[in-house]
């Protein structure tokens, strides 16, 4: 009965921080490396509809990706590296809001080395 409760318990909380963390995530190491790219990305809401849009940012001659932080700033919104990413040249994030047509605020930081 009680290793039922802990299941249960661990099984919310996991579910939780993954929900929580849809939009925002963090990868790479941010120290030695400069920020190439500073934006915040807005897309309104329309009813009913999923806003989406694909980054693409790339370093100038020979620098290359070593952090992407992504921040959720409205919190309802998904967000993930599409191709590329650390170590490579250049990523694509994609951004998307929720299902509920609420548009979402994304605020993005690249560091290279
Ligand atoms: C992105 O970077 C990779 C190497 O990491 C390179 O091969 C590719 O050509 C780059 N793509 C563009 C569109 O610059």
């Amino acid at each position: 009965m009680a290793s039922q409760v802990v299941l249960i318990f661990l099984f919310l909380t996991s579910f939780l921080a993954l929900v929580s963390s849809r939009g925002s995530f963090e990868i790479g190491n941010m120290v030695y490396n400069h920020l190439i790219y500073q934006e915040i990305h807005e897309k309104y809401g329309v009813p009913l509809m999923v806003r989406h849009e694909d980054v693409f940012i790339t370093g100038v001659e020979k620098e290359m990706i070593e952090a992407v932080l992504v921040q959720d700033l409205k919190g309802d919104g998904i967000a993930f590296i599409k191709d590329g990413g650390i170590g490579r040249k250049n990523v694509t994030l994609r951004l998307e809001s929720g299902a509920q047509g609420e548009g979402y605020k994304f605020l993005i930081n690249i560091f290279a080395y």
